[in-house]
């Protein structure tokens, strides 16, 4: 077993050195006990951007080489989402552990696939859920277990950026990955219906704004906003409930979360409607102070002590099966013009749930 804090570091190998590989480089080769020992891209460009910066790293043509170099013990994968399930799955076959971009594949049957196999081979798998590592969620958390809000009644999330967006993929699987796996870590519990809609503007083969909403029992709804095409970028989500709010605006800079004690009421007794009041109960609002740490950091952190204590990390396998399957369920719905689609009627998740335990489990 290696340690993080032995002569033996962790030896990381990572393909994809775009935009976001190169922040994985970067945090990865600040963690103690961990070295990226080679990169590999098929541009040369990001190839070179990368040796500049970090000129004792092997630059590597193709992936095959990465593969098989002995010497590496762990892959990061920052490629687009079409690469991530071959990529994963040759790399886990290959004894390597494995952190992989968001969404962790395209259907929930590879995410299935990759699971298992890393099971099998005792080996970490890792989605790069990033928002989980931010301290504005784990407070979030905590506030949802300690039953701080109450009963949970809504979600409302809004991420709209002016931008290109990704290759491969549309805003739903790009953006919505995000917030469906915020949305799966606060939650605790999985949704039971989702709907869909979007749109594709611009010429785009893909859509670029979206709108999901997804049931859960006890009446609690959670509703996305998601959009290529805003003037401006808006990173909001609302999560309500029945005695406190929290307002999370990943923008500010100092108060990122504030919490509402401000709610209304209403009086549900047998009144003629005419004297039923919605009522405003006025309450303080508290900005937690949190401290200010590179969420990625601690996505790195995590994947390396998960291979050294040979334990699950917190965005393991399983909570990127359960981030896949929600984005093929809106998808679904989504193409049929906002049908609704049922999760819990589907074979897989009742196979998924009888195989898989939503709580991590040490890796033996
Ligand atoms: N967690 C986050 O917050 C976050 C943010 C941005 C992007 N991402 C994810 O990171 C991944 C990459 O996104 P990006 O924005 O960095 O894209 P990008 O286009 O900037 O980078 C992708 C890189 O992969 C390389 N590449 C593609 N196919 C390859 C192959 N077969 N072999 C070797 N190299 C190959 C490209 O040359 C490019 O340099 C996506 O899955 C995206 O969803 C995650």
């Amino acid at each position: 077993m290696k340690s993080v804090f032995s002569s033996s570091p962790i030896r990381i190998g990572v393909v994809g050195c775009g935009y976001w590989g190169q922040h994985l480089v970067r945090n990865f080769s600040e963690v103690s006990g961990v070295e990226v020992r080679a990169v590999c891209d098929f541009n040369l460009n990001s190839l070179a951007a990368v040796k500049r910066r970090y000129p004792k790293v092997e630059l590597k043509p193709n992936f095959r080489e990465l593969i098989s170099d002995t010497r590496i013990d762990a892959i990061v994968i920052a490629t687009p989402m079409a690469t991530h399930f071959p990529f994963a799955r040759t790399a886990l076959l290959g004894g390597k552990h494995v952190l992989v971009e968001k969404p962790m594949c395209t259907s929930s049957v590879e995410a299935l696939e990759l699971i298992e196999l890393a099971e099998k081979r005792n080996r970490v798998l890792m989605v790069d859920h990033t928002f989980l590592y931010s301290s504005a969620v784990s407070h979030a958390r905590s506030l949802i277990e300690a039953g701080d809000l109450g009963s949970l009644f809504y979600f409302d999330s809004i991420r709209i950026s002016l931008g290109l967006g990704q290759s491969d993929m549309n805003v739903l699987w790009d953006l919505g990955s995000h917030d469906f796996s915020i949305l799966d870590h606060l939650a605790g519990a999985d949704p039971t219906s989702v709907s869909a809609i979007g749109a594709c503007h611009l010429g785009s083969a893909f859509e670029n704004i979206a709108c999901v909403s997804a049931y859960f029992p006890d009446r609690v709804i959670a509703r996305f906003h998601l959009n290529w095409l805003g003037p401006t970028k808006i990173r909001q989500i609302l999560i309500g409930g029945s005695k406190k709010t929290i307002v999370y605006d990943d923008l500010e800079t100092n108060e990122k979360i504030k919490i509402y004690s401000k709610k209304n009421s209403a009086s549900h007794s047998r009144e003629p409607r005419e004297n039923l009041l919605t009522g405003y109960q006025s309450g303080d609002m508290f900005a937690p102070h949190l401290e200010p740490i590179e969420a990625l950091r601690g996505v790195a952190n995590d994947f390396a002590s998960a291979i050294t204590d040979r334990r699950c990390p917190l965005s393991d396998g399983h909570s990127g099966y359960r981030v896949v399957r929600l984005l093929e369920a809106a998808q679904t719905s989504m193409n049929q013009n906002g049908r609704l689609v049922e999760l819990t009627a589907s074979p897989l998740a009742r196979l998924a749930s009888q195989l898989y335990q939503r709580d991590s489990v040490p890796v033996n």
